[in-house]
């Protein structure tokens, strides 16, 4: 049976992409990562996707006039590439909600911090001035307001004493690589849900790095 067909969403360098990229490479990995569409075509990601042989789209957002002509070009080029599941990975754009409300269920988000605290954007620089001492990322479903969807997985990680925001950062970035493959095969394999505002979550078979905070020191 073929498997799931994914779009990876990106706007930027793509690491999170090719994190999923590279875990969708694996046999028993229940999808795969059918293309890479960009909102800017200069993204450095689309180069790295098909330097891994993943078709690319770039979709220029600045060739549309208004959010839905752009969302609705994005939906097209979904069809187009049969795709049953997407996953935003550092795309910067917001969605019109008649787009989140078509792929609910099926559109899954990654976001560098301990939702719901510090949405939207200078995650970690935030996470330093309100001197938290846990910070982390987050996987949800995504729904029509921005960074409110269901909580699929999170990772935390220690604040450091010297933190800047790019070692805190760094930190984060190495949890997200691992919670957003995990997150993926849990809602392909069908054993991560949306259900109303909640996941459902069958028997948390995985062994969950997503839940242990990394050693200090
Ligand atoms: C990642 O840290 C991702 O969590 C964040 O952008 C970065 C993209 O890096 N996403 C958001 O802030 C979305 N609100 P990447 O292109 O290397 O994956």
């Amino acid at each position: 049976m073929s498997k799931p067909r994914v779009a990876v969403l990106i706007s930027g360098r793509g690491s999170n992409m090719m994190s999923l990229i590279e875990a969708a490479a694996a046999p028993d990995f229940p999808a795969e990562i059918a293309c890479v569409i960009s909102n800017r075509p200069e993204a450095h990601g689309l180069a790295r996707a098909q330097a891994a042989n993943i078709p690319v789209r770039a979709i220029d957002h600045k060739a549309f006039a208004d959010r839905p002509s752009f969302d609705a070009a994005l939906d097209a080029a979904l069809a187009e590439e049969q795709i049953d599941f997407v996953c935003l990975a550092g795309f910067m754009r917001l969605l019109t909600r008649a787009f989140t409300e078509k792929w609910a269920g099926r559109m899954i988000n990654i976001h560098p911090a301990l939702l719901p605290s510090f949405k939207g954007l200078h995650t970690h620089e935030r996470a330093l001035s309100e001197g938290v001492l846990i910070h982390g990322c987050t996987v949800h479903f995504v729904t029509a307001e921005m960074d409110v969807g269901p909580i699929i997985m999170q990772a935390a990680v220690p604040v450091l004493e010297g933190d800047t925001p790019g070692t805190l950062g760094a930190r984060v970035l190495a949890q997200e690589h691992v919670i957003y493959p995990a997150a993926l095969r849990l809602v392909c394999d069908g054993r991560a849900r949306l259900e109303g505002n909640r996941v459902g979550l069958d028997a948390f078979e995985i062994a969950p790095p997503a839940l242990v905070v990394p050693p200090v020191g």
